[in-house]
């Protein structure tokens, strides 16, 4: 119970690695505010949980509603230590075929500007209470590697890991910390758009273990860094990628 007696909010809450996250921080003692684009899913998550948590739905994209999930854990638990900015899209795209009008602005919306909603509405929560707290921002290995089909993703997830160092600056004297996590490719719904591509099998042979990560791998990193046991750990990015940010894809079988 490494998190009993904390509030959390999570962004993203119905997706693949957020269901994930939900399931650990309540494992681990906290109470949470789901938060996720759709009232339906959130049900589900509502009817599986029952009085463990609360729902909100809310589009990362727009502030007000970000600030209004942490003031709805404020209200209703009376506070808010931990918020994870965790909602993220992706949709594998060649440069050269970008539509210059939206292709940019749908996924910065979501990845960066949604972030940085996150960061500055719980920074601005948790230094009115005084107590510090704990933001964690998910971010990629494509923060700091380029890959082909992932342009706008790769730039919106460096833009996570800067707001991550910067932002950790300015609320450490709130004691605040800020660090984000970057998975290498997870079995989630994001990736199962490789699928359609034909390159399931060719990106799964790429993974030092021959399999994707599975999401409560990452829910596991994202409790370890929203515990105390995680305090010195501060303005990073943890990577929780099987090597994959290190290592080039072995050519020799076996
Ligand atoms: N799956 C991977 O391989 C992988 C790898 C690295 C990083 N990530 C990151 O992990 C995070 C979670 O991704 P996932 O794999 O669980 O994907 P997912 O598609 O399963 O879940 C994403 C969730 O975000 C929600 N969401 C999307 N837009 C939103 C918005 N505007 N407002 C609120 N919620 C919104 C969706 O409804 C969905 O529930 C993302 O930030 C993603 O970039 C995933």
């Amino acid at each position: 119970m490494r998190l009993y007696g904390k509030v959390a909010v999570a962004t993203g809450a119905c997706g693949g690695i957020g269901k994930c996250i939900i399931k650990k921080l309540i494992t681990e003692g906290a109470r949470v505010v789901a938060v996720d684009l759709s009232q339906r899913h959130l049900d589900k998550l509502q009817a599986e949980y029952g009085d463990e948590l609360i729902t909100m739905t809310v589009d990362v994209t727009q502030y007000d509603q970000v600030a209004a999930a942490i003031d709805k854990a404020i209200d209703h638990y009376g506070q808010v230590d931990i918020v994870i900015n965790n909602a993220g899209i992706g949709a594998p795209k060649a440069l050269l075929e970008h539509d210059p009008i939206k292709d940019f602005d749908v996924i910065t919306a979501v990845n960066q500007k949604g972030v940085y909603h996150g960061i500055l509405a719980a920074g601005r929560a948790m230094k009115a209470r005084g107590h510090g707290g704990v933001i964690i921002n998910t971010s990629s290995v494509y923060g700091a590697m380029a890959s082909e089909l992932t342009f706008t993703y790769n730039v919106s997830k460096a833009a996570v890991d800067m707001m991550t160092k910067c932002a950790a600056l300015e609320f450490g004297p709130h004691k605040i910390r800020v660090c984000a996590v970057a998975p290498g490719r997870v079995d989630t719904p994001m990736l199962h758009q490789y699928k359609s591509l034909g390159l399931w099998d060719h990106i799964q042979r790429e993974q030092m273990r021959s399999e994707f990560t599975q999401p409560d791998e990452i829910a596991n990193v994202i409790a370890f860094l929203a515990s105390d046991e995680a305090s010195c750990i501060n303005g990073t990015t943890v990577y929780a990628a099987d090597g994959f940010e290190n290592f080039k894809y072995p050519l020799l079988p076996g």
